[in-house]
């Protein structure tokens, strides 16, 4: 029997207790959102995640540029970061040409960066420091963890090395004591090396590209992908109805990851709260 991850679920219940504990407080979590430029993918997830924000008690406040320069840019977010009415500060990525993105990330204030993209958090999280994670890894490994407590000594292979996804959930799973392997574009034999995975995550960002002859029998696998095929519908990395029978648990896309995502946004919203006002809950 497989195991079905629902992200949805799983994501509903932490916004649900989320917002119990946010009652409790004396003022709202504010979270700053900022959108750059027009790509419609962008703007529908900066959107989603305003939505989920307020139902769970969480201001927010997005300032949206159809074009900005990197100036004006910078000194939005010292001004973000100087502003003691805002928490946690988020800059949807990507960033349009021209602007230099790590330029940005970096000048957001750590105790602010509810996405954990900041050097520093990055390097906390490798040396195993407390830090914000990024939100997507984060999410991930709660539903990796829904299948399975305790991962010691399992083989785990990421594919895809971005900073916003690859990187940080190779940090989690080698902290859960996982043996972690990275692929990318230029690995070599690829199906091979999955093969090998009892937890494998796929962040590839092209539709199927898992197939059901790379999964070994009952491995965990999680599907970062959200592609768009041509008749509309949306499909993961994973070759999601040939590959179900052989996992042991598996992530559907959508309800899959994607709802986790932003669960863990208003996590790490929260948790910026508390770090800023010392409050905690
Ligand atoms: N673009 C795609 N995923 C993310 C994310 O988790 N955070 C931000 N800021 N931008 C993204």
């Amino acid at each position: 029997m497989t195991l079905l991850l629902n992200g949805f679920e799983l994501a509903g219940q932490c916004r649900a207790s989320l917002a119990e504990k946010i009652k409790t407080l004396p003022r709202a979590p504010k979270l700053a959102v900022v959108l750059v430029g027009s790509d419609p993918a962008s703007a529908v997830y900066v959107k989603n995640k305003e939505k989920a924000a307020g139902e769970v008690g969480i201001e927010s406040a997005v300032y949206r540029f159809e074009t900005i320069t990197q100036t004006e840019l910078l000194s939005l977010i010292a001004r973000l970061n100087a502003d003691n009415e805002i928490d946690g500060i988020l800059v949807q990525l990507p960033l349009p040409d021209g602007i230099n993105e790590k330029e940005i990330l970096q000048a957001i204030d750590p105790a602010k960066d509810v996405d954990g993209f900041h050097p520093l958090n990055l390097g906390k999280l490798m040396i195993g420091e407390p830090a914000p994670i990024a939100c997507t890894p984060k999410g991930c490994l709660k539903l990796i963890h829904q299948a399975k407590q305790d991962l010691s000594g399992l083989n785990a292979v990421v594919i895809g090395r971005s900073v916003i996804v690859g990187k940080p959930m190779a940090q989690l799973l080698l902290k859960e004591n996982c043996t972690v392997t990275m692929a990318h574009s230029k690995t070599q034999n690829l199906p091979e090396l999955c093969r090998s995975a009892d937890i494998l995550v796929a962040a590839v960002g092209k539709p199927k590209t898992v197939k059901a002859d790379w999964i070994k029998k009952g491995a965990i696998v999680i599907d970062v992908g959200i592609n768009r095929l041509e008749n509309g519908k949306l499909c993961g990395d994973v070759d999601f109805e040939n590959c179900f029978d052989k996992c042991s648990a598996i992530t559907p896309v959508p309800r899959g990851v994607g709802p986790m995502t932003i669960a863990m946004l208003l996590e790490n919203t929260a948790e910026a709260f508390c770090r800023h006002t010392g409050i905690d809950f």
